[in-house]
């Protein structure tokens, strides 16, 4: 195992009706004008933003309201967010919603703080120094934003989508009422467990050995999806299945089941390429890219895969030919992503080979190399967009 440090600061607030805390906690943590951010119309219709605003006045916190971040939030209302922060003397940051609300919370929060532009920390020129403190209430278990330190946001000009990472974006506190993930379309649902799931493989994939504890923390979230995905798809009022899942979306990616090992991130990023293109939901470009991606570098390590076949998937081991049992476990995993609604293949995402050029450029690596589990060149990174091009459930892996 490597050294490691692992800062979790954040306050989860688990469980029915914890919405309606929403001012309380916001003043347990200094705030006293806020900026309620929050997205299309999901939050207004089931009214949870009106529950929020109770809270809020019930705890004396003023406020002013900023919506309309969409999927795949962009610089433009981050810079609409700074601006009305810096007029209203804005000293917190609610959002209300998904790992898009988040991001952009997140991006504002530091925003604020900084003399330059924002994007500066999203494009590597600059280090977040500082940011206004950022709280959560959360509508689908997905990004795992609500309890990691991260925050990706989309350039209108030039598609681009990158992240930024720091300790201040990480929020004070997450409200995490399962019931408010009952309102998700199927779709939406599935995207998100998608995600998290890849939250858990690019900890899982790693090159460091003896790490016999995050690999079965990381085990333990993969199978509670393989579990519970399923019974929410069918039963969408399943308050159970819904608690185990928002949970598991929090522990996928607050780095718990990823210390002390190294970690792959090249999956995300080759889907990011793709939502940036194409729109598509994060979660679904996921689908498309991580398992094509482990088609192509499990050669590296067929044991790491025949572990995750034979753990999470219950595939037969089969000691004399451990790349059969590797196959047979990434079929299962396309297997289980096509049970519960997700797209394997360009064509299903409307994704165009056509633009494999396009997406490798704006990848970004030149003719350097990515880390991770197995580096990845220009061309091992057309390589998997290709296998992504024709992907398919396949008989006999
Ligand atoms: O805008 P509204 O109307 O709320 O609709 C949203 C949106 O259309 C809807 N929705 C959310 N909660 C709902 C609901 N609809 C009905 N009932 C509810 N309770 O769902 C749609 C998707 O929302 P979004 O916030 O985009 O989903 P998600 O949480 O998957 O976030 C995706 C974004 O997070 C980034 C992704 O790249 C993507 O931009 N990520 C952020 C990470 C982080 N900050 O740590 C890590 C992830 O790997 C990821 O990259
Ligand atoms: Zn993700």
């Amino acid at each position: 195992m490597d050294n490691f440090n692992f800062y979790s600061p954040t306050e989860f607030v688990f469980g029915r009706g914890r919405e309606n805390e929403t001012g309380k906690y916001v003043v347990k943590f200094g705030g006293s004008k806020v900026l309620l951010h929050f997205g299309g119309s999901s939050a207004q219709k089931s009214g949870l933003l009106g529950r929020v605003e109770e809270s809020f006045k019930a705890a004396g916190v003023s406020y002013v309201k900023l919506g309309g971040v969409m999927p795949n939030p962009r610089d433009t209302l981050v810079y609409e967010g700074i601006k009305l922060c810096k007029e209203e003397n804005v000293d917190f940051i609610v959002a209300v919603g998904g790992g898009s609300v988040i991001d952009s919370a997140k991006a504002i929060a530091a925003g604020v703080c900084y003399e330059g532009d924002f994007w500066d920390f999203y494009c590597g020129k600059a280090r977040i120094q500082a940011a206004l403190p950022v709280a959560t209430v959360l509508t689908i278990a997905a990004a795992g934003s609500e309890g990691s330190g991260d925050s990706v946001i989309t350039k209108v000009e030039g598609g681009l989508k990158r992240g930024a990472g720091s300790d201040f974006l990480r929020p004070r506190f997450s409200i995490m009422n399962p019931e408010l993930t009952c309102t998700l379309p199927a779709y939406q649902t599935a995207c998100g467990a998608t995600d998290i799931m890849a939250h858990v493989f690019e900890r899982y994939f790693t090159n460091t050995t003896e790490v016999e504890i995050t690999d079965r923390l990381c085990e333990a979230v993969l199978m509670t999806m393989v579990k519970e995905t399923p019974r929410v798809i069918a039963d969408p009022d399943n308050y159970e299945a819904r608690a185990n899942i928002m949970w598991a979306g929090t522990v996928a990616h607050n780095g718990i089941v990823g210390v002390g090992r190294s970690q792959d991130w090249n999956s995300h990023g080759l889907e990011h390429e793709l939502s940036a293109l194409y729109d598509c939901a994060h979660g679904a470009g996921l689908a498309v890219i991580m398992p094509s991606w482990m088609e192509y570098v499990y050669k590296h390590n067929p044991m790491r895969f025949a572990q995750m076949a034979t753990r999470v998937f219950g595939c037969p081991m089969n000691f004399e030919n451990p790349e059969e049992t590797a196959r047979k476990g990434i079929n299962e995993f396309r297997k289980f992503l096509v049970s519960i609604g997700m797209p394997i293949n360009f064509e299903q995402l409307g994704a165009k080979e056509e633009d494999i050029p396009k997406l490798v450029d704006t990848f970004g690596i030149g003719d350097g190399k990515t880390g991770g589990f197995m580096s990845l060149g220009k061309d091992d990174v057309t390589a998997i967009y290709k296998i992504a091009v024709n992907a398919s459930v396949k008989l006999n892996p």
